[in-house]
């Protein structure tokens, strides 16, 4: 049977990786037969990704959407029902950052970070749960943060954002307990992506990698289905590394 996986933000760092992951599964479990719904902004991105995917043989369906646009948001989710009937895994990966001191950050900081990660998330999350409360099943994974509960100087706004996904998921597992419906928040510590630009290069080599985030989560979508993950805390061995 085939299973319809949407991830956001596919085209770089840990949303590439799980996108890759799945792919790599599907080559191992000839039983498992995902199609993959890959987003992001750019286009280009989910179509090289969609391409190295296809490797294993599986389907794939890259789409631009900006999950800030709660019209992107109806475009995307419409064209996957209205394509495959359904959607069976969700991974709300897409998310953005602008680390600053606590006075350093304006108001375009603050609304791009809510814009991505508060408003988009909820929106794109309520409509994709409305599909799975009706069907009484599928997978819900948010790619949070451990700055979703550890606090770092640099990190207001985005702690806020992801402090409030936190939330949104608390709440989520309230309702989704009740149709069946499974619930994972991931939060990893740094992980090398793109995300942290040049600062990336010097904090490599105390860092995880992208494959590192996304093994246990397609790990966690294959439970069976009786089982719900409810979270997955990964950081460095040597801990978080601007603590
Ligand atoms: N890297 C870390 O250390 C780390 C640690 C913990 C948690 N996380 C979380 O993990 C998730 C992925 O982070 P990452 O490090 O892999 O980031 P990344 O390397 O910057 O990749 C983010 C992906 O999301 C896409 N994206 C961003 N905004 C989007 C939007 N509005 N709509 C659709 N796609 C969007 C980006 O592509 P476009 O820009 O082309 O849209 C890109 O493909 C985020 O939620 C992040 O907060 C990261």
């Amino acid at each position: 049977m085939q299973n319809i996986i949407l991830i956001t933000g596919a085209g770089k760092g840990i949303g590439r990786a799980i996108a890759l992951e799945f792919s790599r599964k599907a080559g191992m479990q000839p039983a498992f037969d995902p199609v993959l719904i890959l987003c992001s902004r750019t286009y280009r991105d989910v179509v090289t990704v969609s391409e190295q995917c296809r490797s294993t043989g599986i389907e794939t369906v890259p789409l631009e959407a900006d999950i800030a646009n709660m019209s992107d948001i109806d475009r995307l989710v419409d064209h996957v029902s209205t394509t495959f009937g359904t959607i069976d895994c969700l991974v709300n990966n897409a998310g953005v950052g602008r680390f600053k001191n606590l006075e350093d950050i304006t108001e375009n900081d603050f609304d791009y970070t809510m814009s991505v990660n508060m408003k988009g998330t909820f929106f794109l999350t309520q409509k994709v749960f409305g599909i799975m409360k009706k069907k009484r099943s599928g997978h819900i994974i948010f790619i949070t943060s451990i700055a979703a509960e550890t606090s770092f100087k640099s990190s207001s706004v985005y702690a806020m954002s992801k402090f409030g996904q936190k939330g949104l998921i608390e709440t989520l597992r309230l309702y989704a307990r009740e149709c069946n419906v499974r619930i994972t928040n991931v939060m990893p510590g740094a992980v090398y992506t793109p995300m942290w630009g040049d600062a990336g290069e010097s904090f490599k080599n105390v860092m995880m990698m992208p494959e590192d985030i996304a093994k246990p989560v397609v790990d966690a979508y294959l439970q069976p289905s009786r089982t719900a993950v409810e979270e997955i805390v990964l950081r460095p061995v040597g801990g978080d590394i601007n603590s």
